[in-house]
């Protein structure tokens, strides 16, 4: 999926592809005890459900019209009472069994997206509506889940009663029987006719529906932003506009869909209308009226399973467009990844070296071009510039969160596009410009990166950070709930938490972007007392600009479009009278 919106459609119409189908087969075969299981009750149920109209058949023929058989006709109706109840419970236990295989295999379906999912690079999030990812792991994922618990029941089921039903017509009548077949190749031409042109138009709602899913999510995320902006009339215009496209889709979806029944019962009905007559005029007298009686019976039951069938068809086919998003989805790249036999980012020290690093969002714009710089381990290092000029960018490379377009990063001896992600990324904290608070507990979030933290270690880093004393005044202390994003915090709160969430890490590196952006002058030089100490001995980022909390920085970098433009500690920049001078003096009047 290239760079995507809301009102652009994901891809266009593809062929009915059969390896989706297959692929999902190897999901199914981890269970095929389950299915198996299912499909032996299935095929008892079909067969002892089909036995009631040869009772029947022969009850008319051999007990009818004399009074001593009425214990036997007695005993023919219980037979037929029998065989129904047996065959519901058979069906019961199939259905258990079925939707316990269907949930495993789309519990395991959810379990790879997922993990999958966890490793995309920053350039996937970065590229597409994060509704329409949603609506790929959620819907999808649900329609597959009716597919693989109702939809193969009933398909199994149906396929079973097709075969035994056809056994029985010919056990009966084999004239008849073949009467009733000869409809089947018309029945297949209409099929055919009717099924292509529905898998389009259904891959068309999928497109649709996961647009409107972009838009919606989009806006209930942005809802506040709307209703500042006073844009409640121009939104609801949008979202009418892709909510028309998507049920103009669905209708014509459905009209296709809407032809299979009618199709089904004219052929069913002039199949119905040939057995009469050559049941009737064709073998009049070498057929018995039992047999007429049953073979009317299992013809309405022939069409039946047809109608489930191509019923069925349409779950199937929107499946498989909806598999294929998510086989897509699967099989979507790792940009970011471990390469062949990576080593292990031995402890790190600290020293940061750029070579010639060229690095691009979007071919062909460059946003740092052959940018090279060394830093001592232990060393602090502000990044400051105007916005947009790349600082984050830069340390962004420094975890790897993306693959430069050339040049080598190094930290310590390592090029660390050569070591695994975990052991780099385990040694860095990072603390990005929008502190991200998940729902749950306050402590939850302060040892989100290290899990075995103790509470003590979290206040110590709570306390550092100065916000200590505000989550030991609420009711549940450490154990306050927040709501999604930090909903019920305050921004500089969020911030403080989240700045505690990097120091618990213990990283050997320490990355801060715009950590202080937030907080108050006098939390912020508070902070700025014990950071000192914090710092000690990590090589670490800053990003701020504010630049009253980076003067005491060993270097600080200039960061323009041009790359860095200087570099010095505060004094020798501000003897240099270049752009830091002309930034810092700006600030200080
Ligand atoms: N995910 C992205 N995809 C494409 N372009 C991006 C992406 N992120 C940033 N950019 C572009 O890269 C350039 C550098 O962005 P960056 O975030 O590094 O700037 P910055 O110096 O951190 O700015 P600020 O001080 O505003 O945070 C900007 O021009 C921005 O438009
Ligand atoms: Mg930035």
């Amino acid at each position: 999926m290239a760079r995507n919106k809301f009102d652009v459609d994901e891809v266009l119409e593809t062929p009915f592809d059969a390896r989706h189908l297959k692929r999902s087969l190897k999901y199914a075969a981890r269970y095929k005890g389950k299915i198996a299981a299912a499909m032996i009750l299935s095929t008892l149920a079909a067969i002892i459900g089909l036995l009631s109209p040869l009772i029947v058949q022969n009850a008319v023929d051999n007990y009818m019209g004399s009074t001593e058989d009425i214990p036997k006709l007695l005993l023919s109706g219980g037979g037929v009472l029998l065989c129904i109840i047996v065959s519901v419970l058979l069906t019961k236990k199939r259905s258990e069994l079925m939707t316990e295989a269907g949930q495993n295999i789309v519990y395991d379906i959810r379990k790879d997206l997922f993990e999958h999912l966890q490793k995309l690079s920053f350039d996937y999030y970065d590229s597409r509506p994060h509704g329409k990812i949603l609506t790929r792991i959620i819907n999808y994922i649900n329609s597959l889940a009716d597919l693989m618990t109702n939809g193969l029941v009933n398909l199994v089921l149906e396929v079973f009663n097709l075969i035994f039903i056809t056994i029985f017509m010919f056990i009966v009548s084999w004239q008849l029987a073949l009467v009733t077949l000869c409809g089947l190749p018309i029945y297949f031409a209409v099929m055919m006719l009717i099924k292509n042109k529905q898998r389009k138009a259904w891959q068309r709602v999928s497109n649709k529906s996961s647009n409107l899913a972009a838009y919606q999510h989009e806006n209930i995320v942005g809802a506040k932003i709307a209703q500042m902006f006073v844009r409640e009339e121009e939104n609801e215009e949008i979202h009418d506009r892709l909510a028309k496209a998507y049920r103009k889709d669905w209708m014509s979806a459905v009209r296709w869909s809407n032809l299979v029944w009618p199709s089904t019962d004219v052929v069913g009905i002039i199949v119905s209308a040939a057995i009469y007559a050559v049941g009737l005029f064709g073998f009049r007298g070498t057929l018995t009226l039992g047999t007429i009686l049953a073979m009317t019976d299992y013809t309405a039951r022939f069409w039946q399973p047809l109608m489930n069938l191509s019923n069925l068809m349409n779950t199937v086919i929107n499946a498989v467009a909806y598999l294929e998003r998510i086989f897509e989805m699967m099989d979507e790249p790792i940009d970011v990844h471990d390469i062949k036999n990576a080593k292990e980012m031995p402890i790190i020290r600290g020293d940061v070296h750029f070579e010639n690093v060229t690095f691009a969002y979007e071919e062909g714009i460059n946003i740092l071009e052959n940018l090279s710089f060394d830093v001592k381990a232990g060393q602090s290092i502000a990044l400051v510039g105007p916005t947009g000029a790349g600082k984050t960018t830069i340390v962004n490379l420094i975890s790897r969160f993306y693959n430069l377009n050339d040049g080598i990063v190094r930290i310590d001896d390592s090029d660390i596009s050569q070591v695994t992600l975990k052991s780099l990324r385990s040694q860095m904290g990072i603390m990005l410009q929008d502190s991200f608070i998940f729902s749950g507990t306050l402590l939850d979030n302060i040892r989100y990166g290290r899990l075995d933290a103790t509470l003590e270690e979290c206040r110590a880093a709570c306390r550092i950070v100065g916000i200590d004393d505000y989550i030991m005044s609420q009711k549940d202390g450490y154990n306050t709930i927040v709501r999604e994003r930090g909903g019920g915090l305050s921004q500089g709160q969020k911030q403080l938490i989240a700045f505690a969430r990097t120091i618990v890490a213990d990283p050997k590196i320490l990355v801060l972007d715009e950590a202080t952006s937030s907080i108050d002058a006098k939390t912020e030089r508070d902070l700025q007392n014990a950071l000192n100490h914090l710092l000690k001995g990590r090589t670490s980022f800053i990003i701020a600009h504010r630049l009253s909390t980076i003067r005491n920085c060993d270097r600080i970098m200039y960061v323009s479009n041009k790359g860095i433009t200087e570099s010095g500690t505060h004094e020798e920049l501000m003897r240099k009278r270049g752009d830091y001078f002309k930034l810092y003096t700006a600030q200080s009047e």
